[in-house]
């Protein structure tokens, strides 16, 4: 089966949140059930700091873009850890900058970046000596590949018996720019209505996506529920219940190669469930030095990573940090970005406990594995979160999580309860409202467990027992292909 993967980001070559990671694991997993994929990203400016090779291939062609053209030269890299050969879009006006979509404020030119990028990931696939099954497409950056596919390329032999499938990892962020860029899209006035393209007087790419898609799928099953829901689907559920026929929810992998405490580079000494207790040991020395404490703290070591936006819940974070913090009785490591009024309360609050909580801003990949390793406990209280894969990295790494039951948090994460604990089944501490007090009480029976060294070592083992790599959920994918091939494409008019 070959597939052309579209995705704005993907790692090791340029990253803002969890699309990446799974953009650059699922494509290895897939080649390993047999698929042949394709992944074609934007050549963004990261992408060339990375000390990876990334050469020419001579192949450059023009992309419509409204009334004008835009070239598009195609560049070729590697995929560490698979046969897959990642593509990129070099176009400097559109990718050379020094984000991905911007800062504070998006980019103005969003829409026609990505309306660039999904015509040329299509004209690159359609210049291929092998038909596409399956164009597997993520989020709204991608929104417009089912379209175009449908409505300007079906009669490219590469791309005219293929199937698109649109990946949904977060609805709240929907790619809705103003109805003008129709023009720029090359799509017929008549296609901008609310059932297709049109939101509120807006161009939706995601809606796009999710109407002009022959399947959908989105990242845990739980979160597929919240979608078809207000607010869980943002606006679109109306759309996505029409379409849960189509629909279906994949829990995400993690790269295990990357994510393995054994023989993490970033990561002091290598352990595993029988040698956690000094593995972790030696990466909390080194936590403390880097954190420029002299020595490594006895209390147990609660840590956040993550974007530093609403949708995680830092606000209850910062709440309940007010209330507890002050007791002493745990000390908390956070490492994010985000709006610079969170950002504020962080270092506020980390300046009226030193020594009890350490706030790092900025982005850095190599430092995030060192606080999993280092932490007892890692928070994910998100108000919403479509898969999440924080919880899954403080899984690997022995560190138990504590989340809120929504999303991919409740189909990744098992409450302890007596019965959980006796069954073996317990894995984390889950707590239901959004709400810092429910935050702190489940963070308060981690800390007693956490107190009972049998139980706590139980719970370390079996989460580091626990198979999170992505050959199960590349085998759903596998199966959703092979489903959506068989059936007729979906029906436009
Ligand atoms: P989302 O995609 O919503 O941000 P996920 O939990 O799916 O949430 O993925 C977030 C990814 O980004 C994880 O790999 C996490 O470790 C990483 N990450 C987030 N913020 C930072 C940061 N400041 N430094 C390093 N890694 C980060
Ligand atoms: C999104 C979601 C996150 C998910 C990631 C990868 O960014 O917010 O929950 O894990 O995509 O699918």
């Amino acid at each position: 089966m070959r597939v052309l993967m579209v995705a704005s980001e993907a790692v090791p070559f340029a990253k803002t949140g969890g699309l990446a990671d799974v953009a650059g694991a699922l494509p290895g997993a897939l080649e390993r059930l047999g698929c042949d994929v394709t992944l074609v990203m934007p050549a963004y400016r990261d992408v060339f700091t990375k000390g990876l090779p990334i050469e020419e291939t001579g192949l450059s062609f023009e992309v419509p873009l409204g009334a004008r053209r835009a070239t598009a030269r195609i560049l070729r890299g590697r995929l560490p850890g698979s046969d897959v050969t990642p593509f990129f879009i070099a176009n400097d006006a559109c990718f050379d900058r020094p984000t991905l979509y911007g800062g504070a404020e998006d980019y103005a030119d969003n829409a026609e970046r990505f309306i660039f990028f999904a015509r040329a990931a299509l004209e690159f696939a359609g210049r291929q000596d092998r038909p596409f099954d399956i164009l597997h497409c993520h989020d709204w950056q991608a929104g417009l590949v089912p379209a175009y596919q449908k409505l300007a390329y079906r009669a490219w032999p590469m791309l005219s018996q293929a199937r698109a499938v649109m990946t949904i990892h977060n609805m709240a962020y929907q790619g809705l720019f103003w109805h003008w860029d129709m023009l720029l899209t090359g799509f017929d006035w008549k296609y901008f209505n609310w059932q297709q393209m049109e939101f509120f007087g807006q161009l939706s790419f995601l809606k796009t996506g999710l109407v002009f898609a022959d399947a959908i799928s989105t990242v845990s099953p739980t979160y597929a529920k919240e979608i078809q829901h207000a607010p869980g689907g943002c606006g679109l559920e109306g759309v996505l219940a029409a379409r849960s026929d189509a629909l279906v929810g994949i829990v995400n992998g993690i790269d295990t190669t990357v994510w393995n405490p054994a023989v993490d580079r970033h990561i002091p000494r290598g352990y595993g469930p029988d040698t956690v207790a000094e593995g972790k040991d030696a990466a909390r020395i080194a936590l403390a030095a880097r954190l420029g404490h002299a020595a490594p703290d006895p209390r147990p070591l609660v840590a956040l990573v993550g974007r530093l936006v609403e949708q995680k819940g830092i606000d209850l974070v910062i709440e309940m940090l007010g209330r507890m913090a002050g007791g002493g009785r745990a000390h908390f490591v956070i490492l994010g970005t985000g709006s610079a009024d969170t950002e504020d309360a962080l270092r506020h609050a980390a300046a009226a406990y030193p020594g009890t909580i350490d706030v790092v801003i900025g982005f850095d990949e190599e430092f995030a594995h060192l606080v999993f390793a280092a932490a007892d406990i890692a928070l994910v209280p998100s108000r919403y979160e479509p898969c999440g894969l924080t919880q899954l990295y403080a899984l690997r790494y022995g560190t138990i999580p504590v989340v809120r039951a929504t999303g991919g948090l409740v189909d990744t994460v098992v409450d302890a309860t007596p019965e959980t604990l006796a069954s073996g089944r317990a894995s984390g501490f889950v707590f239901e409202a959004f709400d810092s007090l429910a935050l702190e009480h489940a963070l308060d029976r981690a800390l007693l467990a956490h107190a009972d060294r049998t139980l706590w070592s139980g719970l370390v083992r079996h989460v580091m027992d626990q198979d999170w790599s992505w050959d199960a959920s590349a085998r759903e994918y596998v199966r959703l292909f092979e489903r959506v091939r068989a059936a007729p494409p979906v029906a436009v008019s």
